[in-house]
Parts: structure tokens; C-alpha cells; sequence
């Protein structure tokens, strides 16, 4: 049995194309019966940038609620979130101390946040040690990654070697499995969707905002009656991958045939996106009008993955001396 483990950063509603390029992939790859995923809100790190609590707290709910309603497998696997075991702080002290300076001031995502922010906090510096922190906690195995988070995963090899070599073998060398799919799912302009872009869909607004949203797609201006090409149209690309075969082919000879405009193409996005999701738009807003449920299920991730971060724990304390 192979244990992954991932972090996601909470940063709002996720969109579609969080949900299409890395929650749905990561459930799947979660269903195999050969492997235990923990996938935890990184909310710790989120304080990094976020300094408001209502708002961290709406982050944390909406990120969860997302990963619920499309049906993640909290008794199979471990769903829970970083700030409830904050034995994670303890063995971040243990590995700042066995982590030489020029490490993590050479790291590039730090020199890049360094270098936009007014005020660089320390957390912004650490944030690779708490997030080998967050990995080496629980005897992770596997670490299936964005290749942004490359550095962050090398780094956390390399601190657990340098422990292992000073006090003996404690820690779990992780393996990276950096996703170099290139999956980018396009936004309403075209361009990566992206919340910073504000080019987003979100799937799970009531029914009259997310048509607006789907209504706002950027198109050319060819007219109505003129044949279309559909591999150039943003509206196309979109449906493409929600569609099934069958309608996407209609579509794209719709697009070929003329007589066929933009918004009907948008409205049949529209209603494919309703169709498809049905059950995970309502699941998602019953969840998030009783945070209640929200709240048992990470407290039920808490408890399991606080039993496996103790033992690392006094494992790693033994070995210091303590
Ligand atoms: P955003 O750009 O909206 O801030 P994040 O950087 O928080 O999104 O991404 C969270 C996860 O969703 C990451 O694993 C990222 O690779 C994935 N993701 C974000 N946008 C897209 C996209 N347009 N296509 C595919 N995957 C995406
Ligand atoms: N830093 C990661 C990101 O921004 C999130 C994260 C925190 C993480 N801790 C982790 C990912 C541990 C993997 C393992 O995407």
C-alpha cells in the first residue's frame, strides 16, 4: 500500500479548471485500492498571504465542500486540515534547525514572492520547511505535485537525508511525481483559467449567474450565418472536454455548417455543465449552507492523521534526545 500525500492551498471557490486539472485527478487516483491518500487544506500556509479570518475560514469551507461533492473517499483515505494537527509546527522547529539558511533563501518561489511583496514575512521564508513539515509528519511515500512545487519537494528530500545522516534513519525519503501533463484548461478569454485572471467558471453558482458567466465568453465577431471554426473558439474548447463524443461532434458540425451562433453554442455549454454536475452542485451548496458537515469530516481526518503524525513524532523526538 502506497501512501500519497498532497497539500491544496485554499484560495476560494475552486473553478473548473481546478476541479477538471487537479481535483478530479487526484480522486481518481485516490479510488485504487493500492493506495491511502491524504490530501489536507493547507491553511497554514494560506497565512502566509491571507490575514483575514472570515475570509481563510470561507476558504477552508469552499475548498472542502469542492472535494466532498465530487465524492472524495473520506473512510478509504485521510481528509483533514493542516492547522488541526499542530504537531506539524513541532517537527517544522526540529527540521528549521537541521536546515542550512542559504537553502531556503535560494529557494526560487520565495526570491519571487520576495521580490513583488511590500512585507516578506518570515512565514513566507519557512514555507518550504513546514511543507516538508506536512510530508515527512506522515511517513508520506508518494508526492504528486504541480511543477511549480518542484523545489519544494527536492528540498524536503534533502532535509530528510540530512536528519536521517545526523541522527540515524527516521524519516521517509517522499518520491515526487510531478504531473507534467500539460492539461491547462482554458478560461472565458482564452488564456489559462485562473482566479487571479478572473477568467473563472464556477460551476457551482445558482443557475442564472453561472449562465451569465458562460454567456461571457470571449468570441470573434464572425456572424451568425458564416461557417465557424470550432478549434479556434474558447466556447468549443470548454464543452470539448465536458461533452460527450456524440454532442461534441454535433457541435463541431454545427460549427462547420453555418446558421449557428455563438450563444447557442454557449447555451449548450451551459446546460451540459448543469447536466453533468447535477449532483455535485446541490451536494456542494448543501454543504456549504451547514458547515456543520463540513466541519465533522475534518475533524474525522483530523483524528486519523494526528495518530500517524505522534507516532512519527516520538519517533523523531527519541532521536534528538528528548
Ligand atoms: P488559480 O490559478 O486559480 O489560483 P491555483 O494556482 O490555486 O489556481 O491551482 C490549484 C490547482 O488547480 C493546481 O493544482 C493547479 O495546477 C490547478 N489548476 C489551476 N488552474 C488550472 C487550469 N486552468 N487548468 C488546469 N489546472 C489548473
Ligand atoms: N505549497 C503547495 C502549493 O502551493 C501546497 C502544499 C502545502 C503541499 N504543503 C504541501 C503540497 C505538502 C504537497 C505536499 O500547491
Amino acid at each position: 500500500m502506497a501512501r500519497i500525500l498532497t497539500g491544496i492551498q485554499s484560495s476560494g471557490v475552486p473553478h473548473l479548471g481546478n476541479l477538471l486539472g487537479a481535483i478530479i485527478p487526484a480522486i481518481e487516483l485516490s479510488k485504487d485500492a493500492n493506495n491511502e491518500s491524504l490530501f489536507f487544506i493547507a491553511d497554514m500556509h494560506s497565512l502566509t498571504t491571507i490575514r483575514d479570518a472570515k475570509q481563510l475560514k470561507e476558504n477552508t469551507y469552499a475548498t472542502a465542500a469542492a472535494w466532498l461533492a465530487f465524492g472524495f473517499d473520506t473512510n478509504k483515505n485521510i481528509f483533514y486540515r493542516q492547522s488541526d494537527i499542530a504537531e506539524v509546527c513541532e517537527l517544522m522547529w526540529y527540521l528549521n534547525c537541521n536546515t542550512p539558511y542559504p537553502m531556503l533563501a535560494n529557494a526560487h518561489s520565495f526570491k519571487d514572492k520576495a521580490s513583488k511583496l511590500h512585507h516578506v514575512n518570515a512565514g513566507l521564508f519557512t514555507y518550504p520547511v513546514l511543507m516538508a513539515s506536512d510530508i515527512l509528519l506522515y511517513d508520506a511515500e508518494i508526492v504528486p505535485v504541480g511543477k511549480d512545487q518542484k523545489q519544494h519537494l527536492e528540498m524536503t528530500r534533502d532535509m530528510a537525508k540530512a536528519f536521517n545522516h545526523t541522527y540515524g534513519e527516521t524519516l521517509i525519503e517522499p518520491e515526487s511525481r510531478i504531473d507534467e501533463r500539460v492539461m491547462i484548461i482554458p478560461g472565458t478569454d482564452g488564456q489559462k483559467m485562473s482566479k487571479s485572471y478572473n477568467n473563472f467558471i464556477n460551476i457551482f453558482l445558482p443557475d442564472k449567474k453561472l449562465r451569465k458567466q458562460v454567456m461571457g465568453i470571449q468570441t470573434d465577431s464572425t456572424p451568425m450565418e458564416d461557417p465557424k471554426d470550432p478549434t479556434s473558439c474558447n466556447v468549443f474548447k470548454i464543452y470539448k472536454l465536458l461533452a460527450s463524443q456524440e454532442q461534441t461532434n454535433n457541435m463541431e458540425l454545427n460549427y462547420r455548417g453555418g446558421n449557428y451562433g455563438y450563444g447557442h453554442a454557449k447555451q449548450a455549454l451551459y446546460e451540459v455543465i448543469i447536466e453533468k454536475y447535477a449532483q455535485e452542485r446541490i451536494r456542494f451548496n448543501e454543504l456549504m449552507d451547514n458547515t456543520a458537515l463540513i466541519e465533522q469530516e475534518l475533524l474525522k481526518g483530523a483524528e486519523k492523521a494526528r495518530s500517524i503524525a505522534q507516532n512519527v513524532l516520538k519517533r523523531v523526538r527519541t532521536k534528538i534526545g528528548y
